[in-house]
């Protein structure tokens, strides 16, 4: 009979017990980390207040960071990475949001010390969590992720800093990464002459075809002259490496031009003298698209679904799509700066 206690008891317990497949990277006892596809529950799963049921997930470096043990993303383990995640609520506390809903969840603590996207589900705070735009479906908002969020982040950045097409080139470093190739997806799309900086060869057919316009080597935009101010050339800079390439860019930045810094994948060092600064009023602006601000999220979102969404063809060219367990290996392609485009993973 429906209501008596023991059978309540157990349909709680199957809901509690309910398994769940999901990648664990775990630590070993020599100190090192392991990856496994493993079987969790949702009582598994941190007491917050929204169940979500992952259907898309994606591949970002931080990804990649937490699963090989950085402490300055993941401090306990083991622990299931993925800072994206886009799927249908489950329930939630909050009268925001229903049971079917799609939404998307990116940056905040999602797969840093939370359970992330390479899960099937992930519990979080509802204030983390964003209604899916129309105009995105949520594999697309996986194509797009937190690298397509950044891209937008710092497209806005060189927007606000009253950079146009007018403006003269934008240089793209990192260009065949989540964040450059999306970045110049957006960036061609709105009119901008952009020129891609990569460190794949094999990658310049392919970035011509996202709409950049000129192709660059790292070492063509890495100057090793010690001066400090090079040739004006860029109008804006959307650098997602650090390190010498950025203090490069900076250099050959031009009066009144834009810098922005997103990442650190070559380096998290900067050597620069005060001079592009005070004698070309360079902005050196940084991003941070984890702690963005949920008005600026929901703007940006809009845009990514709207007038700035790259082409079907270019979202086509940078999307893949893998599995769950095909996530292992391209986690070290990132780490060595091997992959092009960006991974979505669906589960
Ligand atoms: N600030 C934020 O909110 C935010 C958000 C997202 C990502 N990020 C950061 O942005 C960076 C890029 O992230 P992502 O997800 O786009 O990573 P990604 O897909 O691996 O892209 C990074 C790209 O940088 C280039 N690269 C790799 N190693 C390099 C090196 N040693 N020297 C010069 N270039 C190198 C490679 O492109 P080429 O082969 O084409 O040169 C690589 O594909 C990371 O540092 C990430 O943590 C920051």
């Amino acid at each position: 009979m429906p209501g008596k206690p023991d059978e309540v008891r157990s349909a709680y317990n199957r809901v509690v017990e309910e398994e769940f497949i999901a990648l664990v990277v775990s630590k070993r006892a020599d100190g090192g980390f392991e990856r496994a596809i493993a079987s969790r529950r949702l009582a598994d799963l941190p007491p917050n207040d929204t169940l979500i049921r992952v259907r898309y997930s994606s591949l970002n470096y931080k990804d990649a960071l937490s699963a090989t043990g950085h402490r300055g993303v993941t401090r306990d383990y083991p622990h299931t990475p993925g800072i994206d995640a886009a799927g249908e609520i489950v329930e939630s506390e909050s009268a925001r949001l229903a049971p079917g809903d799609e939404v998307i969840v990116t940056g905040y603590d999602l797969g840093m010390d939370t359970p992330g996207g390479f899960g099937q589900y992930v519990r979080v705070p509802a204030a983390w969590v964003m209604q899916k735009p129309d105009g995105l479906t949520l594999r697309e908002s996986m194509v797009l992720g937190t690298a397509g969020f950044t891209a937008a982040l710092g497209v806005h950045e060189l927007q606000r800093h009253g950079i146009t097409p007018e403006s003269g080139d934008v240089l793209v470093t990192g260009a065949s990464g989540g964040v450059g190739s999306v970045s110049v997806a957006i960036l061609s799309k709105l009119g901008y002459r952009v020129v891609a900086a990569t460190g794949k060869a094999e990658a310049h057919g392919w970035l011509r075809q996202l709409g950049a316009q000129e192709i660059l080597s790292r070492d063509d935009v890495d100057d090793a002259s010690g001066k400090a101010l090079l040739k004006e050339r860029w109008g804006g800079v959307v650098d997602a490496v650090g390190g010498d390439i950025l203090a490069t860019a900076i250099k050959a930045t031009k009066r009144s031009g834009c810098v922005v810094c997103c990442g650190n994948v070559a380096s998290p060092e900067l050597h620069t003298t005060v001079y592009p600064f005070i004698l070309r009023g360079v902005t050196l602006q940084g991003v941070d698209s984890a702690t963005a601000a949920p008005s600026l999220r929901a703007q940006m979102w809009q845009r990514l679904a709207g007038e700035w969404k790259p082409s079907p063809a270019a979202l086509d060219a940078i999307a893949r799509d893998i599995a769950l367990d095909e996530l292992p290996p391209l986690i070290d392609a990132i780490l060595q700066g091997r992959l092009q485009g960006r991974v979505v993973v669906a589960l």
